[in-house]
């Protein structure tokens, strides 16, 4: 049988238009990736560029290199960069903090939308205040966290709606002033549709903001033709920017005249370096900088993004659906899907590029599969995850892994005292 699957997998690595592009990675040898969408892999260019930035740019360059290397407009330079990767316009997307922060500075600047509409229609209309944040049941611990905080600071006035992922439209009203949510669910990898959500959403006079951590890199969006407020995504998963890389922010060019974020720092500024007493906040996303960009972190995304020049994003896609669909094939065929129970979607379509299965000892077989060379990863309480990056991953290495998998199962390796040990991370 896996004799079958091997050969299936050597016909579709032939013909996968994105088979070069792993040469670009330097993965260790032996090792099977599945966790790109948690930390990507470093590029070859991206730890040329590490070395640049620090032994040219910083050791020998010093303070020169703000200018001479262009340091103060990395993030702006980085956001132009993935701007075509989500559908956006060089000058609507920037870089920079993490996905918590700017969720942070997105609630306030969404909220103050909402305001400002209010208090230029009440006098002829008498709107009813909107009382409501509403974001999804089993979003990223974060997003909500944020949410909370931001609910909590506005006391009495707002509240914070978790609703179902299947029943989100028919949640809304006009009590609702922000919808905020995550494109891929990072535990199932079920994929909410944007362009619906978001028109069904306007219609009632709510912003929307979206998560795209597991989705920029991977899944083609459109955010001009689908109407996207706003947006934030990460740095360090499918864009391969290295850990605690920088996040992004988009921003639909028609909102940036009424922009107001809270962390009005210094970076944001219309002029930093006159040293005014007084905030006057920089023109478009600018304003959303706060404090001194994380050069080197910065760097090495602007080099780890250049792995993506020339490729077409729907390739990525098909190839991420194909990935999992095989996945699932492999899985079926070595009667592991019995015992590993799929929570992901069956319907690629709605599904993005990764796949959960609950097992009670869900973390021990992550560990014995990393132990062997491939690499998952385990999100409590129950899941194993396994993430299909197009760019690096091939068939030759899905069934690779299950092969692994299946001899973990039937031998219950996972069952040894040395897989059952917790990390900090887990
Ligand atoms: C959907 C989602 N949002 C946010 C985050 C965390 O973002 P950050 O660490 O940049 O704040 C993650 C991390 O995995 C995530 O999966």
């Amino acid at each position: 049988m896996i004799a079958s699957l091997y050969q299936q997998a050597e016909q579709l690595d032939a013909h996968d238009p994105l088979r070069d592009i792993k040469a670009q990675f330097a993965l260790p040898d032996d090792m099977i990736y599945l966790d790109g969408n948690s930390l990507g892999p470093v590029t070859h260019a991206a730890k040329e560029r590490a070395h640049e930035v620090v032994e040219q740019q910083w050791q020998t360059d010093l303070i020169k290199s703000w200018n001479q290397h262009n340091w103060i407009g990395l993030p702006q330079q980085v956001g132009a960069k993935i701007a075509p990767l989500i559908g956006a316009h060089p000058d609507e997307v920037i870089a920079c903090d993490s996905i918590s922060v700017n969720l942070y500075k997105l609630l306030y600047a969404a909220l103050a939308i909402q305001t400002q509409r209010f208090n230029e229609q009440f006098e002829h209309l008498s709107m009813a205040r909107r009382t409501r944040i509403v974001t999804q049941q089993g979003n990223f611990p974060t997003d909500g966290y944020i949410a909370q905080g931001v609910v909590e600071h506005y006391a009495q006035t707002l509240t914070l709606d978790y609703v179902a992922e299947d029943a989100i439209v028919e949640s809304l009203g006009l009590d609702v002033a922000v919808l905020m949510l995550t494109h891929v669910n990072y535990k199932t990898g079920y994929m909410l549709d944007i362009a619906y959500i978001t028109q069904q959403a306007h219609a009632l006079g709510i912003v929307v903001i979206w998560d795209l951590a597991h989705t920029t890199g991977v899944i083609p969006i459109d955010c001009t033709l689908w109407n996207v407020d706003f947006a934030v995504g990460c740095g360090y998963k499918y864009l391969n920017g290295g850990p605690g890389a920088p996040a992004f922010v988009y921003a639909a060019a028609r909102h940036h005249e009424q922009l107001k974020q809270p962390l009005s720092g210094w970076m944001g500024h219309a002029q930093p370096f006159a040293f005014t007493q007084e905030y006057i906040a920089g023109q478009g996303m600018l304003a959303f900088l706060c404090g001194t960009p994380a050069v080197i972190s910065m760097s090495i995304l602007d080099a780890a993004l250049d792995v993506f020049s020339g490729v077409e994003m729907q390739d990525v896609r098909y190839k991420s659906a194909q990935l999992t669909r095989f996945c699932l094939l492999c899985m079926e065929a070595q009667g592991l899907l019995a015992e590993l129970e799929c929570i992901s979607p069956d319907d690629s379509s709605v599904r993005g590029s990764q796949l959960a299965f609950t097992h009670t000892q869900a973390y021990a077989i992550c560990q014995a599969m990393i132990e062997k060379g491939v690499v998952a990863d385990f999100r409590a309480p129950n899941v194993l995850r396994l993430g299909f990056a197009p760019l690096y991953v091939s068939y030759h290495d899905i069934v690779r892994s299950v092969a692994v998998l299946t001899d973990i199962m039937q031998a219950q390796t996972y069952l040894d005292d040395v897989f059952q040990v917790k990390h900090a991370v887990t």
